[in-house]
């Protein structure tokens, strides 16, 4: 049984990359507990599939966050819909090509990581901040990865551009400090998702035995600490990153 973390039924969370692995999870597990959800992705069918099982309370909006015109259409578009944004999850990124050591990954698959992970979540923050401002009160949540505290090898662009999403958290935490508006990451080890199906076999395996348990992370976990950390109760933690690796990382 979880927790009911948020006890606001007109809290409003927008979930980006919420599609598919742990967004959808995240937006199941929110929604559940009767927060209004938006479902951002660039995945139309699956903005839609998930805006139809969520039900009433929730709706979809298919976006790219590499483009900004965009990224700030479809988060002017929540304000809009609920009036405001409470949180804002963002879940969305690529690995990229992995299993490569740094002189043999090319340069588009490394700009196609970076634009996604690092400049998406940029964007997404640049558009969200001035609605929280108006209202003192905002949540933000990057979901950065145990790849970007401590470099997987053979993952070059996906772990430098997690490391560099630590940092934007690290400095949004301080810009908005006195705002009511808190900036925080979360550092997944690796986790059930379709996005780890889809990795190489040897790739996951070298992770998954980095970690003191011994298991993958299973979703609900991701799920209930990311309610949590979005919820009005986590209020005097920001710019910092949380971990979710199993005992990987103790920092
Ligand atoms: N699954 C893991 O083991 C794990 C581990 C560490 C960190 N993470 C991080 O957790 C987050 C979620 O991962 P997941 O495993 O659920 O992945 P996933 O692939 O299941 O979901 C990612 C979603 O992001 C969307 N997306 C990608 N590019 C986008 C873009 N340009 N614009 C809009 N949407 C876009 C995809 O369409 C997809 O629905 C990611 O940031 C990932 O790096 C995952």
């Amino acid at each position: 049984m979880s927790l009911r973390y948020i006890d606001q039924e007109d809290y409003t969370v927008a979930i980006v990359g919420g599609a598919s692995g742990i967004g959808l999870e995240a937006a199941r597990f929110l929604n559940g507990q009767g927060v209004r959800v938006a479902v951002l992705d660039r995945n139309k069918d699956g903005v839609a599939s998930a805006a139809k099982e969520l039900g009433p309370k929730a709706f979809g909006v298919a976006v790219d966050i590499t483009d900004w015109d965009q990224t700030k259409a479809a988060i002017d578009s929540v304000a809009q819909q609920f009036g405001k944004i409470d949180a804002l999850v963002n879940c969305a990124a690529i690995v990229g090509k992995t299993n490569l050591p740094t002189h043999e990954v090319e340069i588009e698959n490394f700009d196609e990581c970076y634009r996604i992970n690092l400049r998406g979540a940029f964007l997404l923050s640049k558009a969200v901040v001035p609605h929280m401002l108006k209202r003192k009160y905002g949540r933000i949540l990057h979901i950065a990865s145990i790849a970007g505290k401590e470099g997987n090898a053979g993952m070059l662009a996906y772990s430098a551009t997690k490391a560099g999403l630590i940092g934007l958290v690290k400095v949004m935490g301080k810009d908005y400090a006195e705002t009511g508006i808190t900036v925080n990451g979360l550092a997944p080890a690796v986790i059930r998702t379709p996005m780890v199906a889809a990795m190489p076999q040897q790739q996951v395996d070298y992770m998954t035995a980095k970690i003191p348990m011994k298991r993958v992370g299973e979703l609900r976990e991701a799920a209930e600490m990311i309610a949590w950390i979005v919820s009005p109760a986590c209020s005097f933690t920001t710019g910092f990153t949380f971990d979710l690796t199993g005992g990987r990382a103790v920092y």
